[in-house]
């Protein structure tokens, strides 16, 4: 089994906190997709002849795309590759782009997960993320998509943003509750260098939420999701009914997925690959038939290394028998002396040999994590 991810690399606008790569010109939008497919019948063996359980357009603005667009993906995804006729596939879409057409036509292609862009239901914090909707519209978005018979419907929203109280958090959290959502994922606000948010923050003009408030946001989303009957499956993921992303909980369980579109990643078990992060280059570089990404192979300490990574903010924590079955004895032995002090200190909790995070422990997620690597 494996998944397919698939950049759609354009926007309407730019997001002053936004790093994912993305382009305001959409003008080689055609030629992207030309290049998507060429793509896709070159790489197709990367995953081997595995069956695909997921589809997973991100971006970018993958709600950018018409229908014939949409059609001439699917087609070409088809001839390459087997998707289960069960498969889950998600589509992440902005709120301004959601109306009732244009949500049917995403059922007709064969979309049957939607992943809204909120971040946030005040309008000034909108505004000042540079936003294209607003609060009202967020809600219709979400109401429109569950009209249109999305019942697997998550949202994000950002948190730890400049400015943000805490009672207007809770009041986005409530708001989001209260909507027909049984996923979200919620993500604490990152400066990333480049971005107009970064700048602002050096220049001193914007000012950085304490460390403190950051805390109690970050606590009183895992009680209001909790008493929503949300379960926090990952630290910035929450479901209802087990209904967690399929798509990105293969990526945490070490499953092989294809990456399709500039900046997309892949992995194999045995390898990583990332593409060019130009849509230019990345249509140069099919057209050239030139390898278009770089490759890393992994040694058995980068495969552990992974492990850590993506495992260690999940549900289904580190095994420590896994670990002894795919790493060996004493790399297991030492997990376990490593994890001692985090028992002791209640950062971690261990059940049956799996050690997972309690939420003192994600707070401090990355320092942790870096102790179990292996440098
Ligand atoms: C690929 S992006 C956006 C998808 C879609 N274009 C949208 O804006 O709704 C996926 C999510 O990452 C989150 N995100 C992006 N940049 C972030 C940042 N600097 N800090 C925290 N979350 C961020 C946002 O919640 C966003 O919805
Ligand atoms: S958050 Fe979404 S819409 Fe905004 S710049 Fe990033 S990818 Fe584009």
């Amino acid at each position: 089994m494996a998944g397919i991810y698939i950049h759609i690399p354009f926007c309407r606008q730019k997001c002053y906190y936004c790093d994912f790569y993305k382009t305001v010109n959409t003008t080689q939008t055609d030629n992207f997709l030309s290049s998507l497919k060429k793509e896709a019948a070159l790489r197709k063996d990367y995953i081997s002849e595995e069956k695909i359980k997921t589809i997973y357009f991100g971006g970018g603005t993958p709600s950018v795309l018409n229908e014939n667009q949409l059609f001439f993906i699917f087609n070409f995804l088809s001839d390459f590759f087997l998707v289960e006729p069960e498969a889950e596939i998600t589509f992440e879409a902005n709120p301004d782009d959601l109306t009732k057409e244009y949500l049917q036509m995403l059922k007709n292609v064969g979309i049957n997960r939607l992943s809204i862009g909120i971040q946030s239901f005040q309008d000034e914090h909108l505004k000042k993320m540079n936003r294209r909707h607003q609060a009202k519209q967020a809600i219709q978005s979400i109401e429109n998509a569950a009209s249109a018979g999305f019942s697997n419907l998550s949202a994000d929203l950002i948190y730890g943003l400049p400015g943000l109280t805490l009672q207007e958090w809770k009041s986005s959290l409530q708001q989001m509750f209260r909507l027909p959502v049984v996923h979200l994922s919620a993500y604490h606000l990152t400066y990333h260098q480049g971005t107009p948010f970064y700048t602002w923050l050096k220049k001193g003009t914007l000012k950085e939420l304490s460390e403190n408030d950051s805390i109690k946001q970050f606590n009183l989303l895992i009680d209001e999701a909790e008493k929503a009957g949300f379960e926090q499956y990952e630290i910035s993921n929450f479901a209802r009914n087990g209904l967690y992303s399929k798509h990105n909980s293969a990526y945490w369980t070490g499953e092989k997925y294809l990456g399709l579109g500039p900046s997309a990643h892949s992995f194999n078990g045995d390898s990583r690959r990332w593409n060019v992060a130009h849509v230019d280059g990345y249509i140069l570089g099919s057209e050239n038939n030139s390898s278009g990404f770089e490759e890393e192979q992994l040694s058995e300490k980068d495969k552990f290394n992974e492990y850590i990574l993506t495992r260690i903010r999940t549900k289904w924590g580190i095994s420590v028998y896994e670990i002894e079955k795919w790493f060996g004895l004493k790399i297991a032995g030492q997990v376990e002396k490593e994890a001692e002090k985090y028992l002791l200190s209640g950062k971690m909790k261990e059940t049956n040999g799996i050690f997972t995070l309690t939420r003192k422990g994600l707070f401090v997620s990355d320092d942790l994590m870096t102790d179990f690597m292996i440098i």
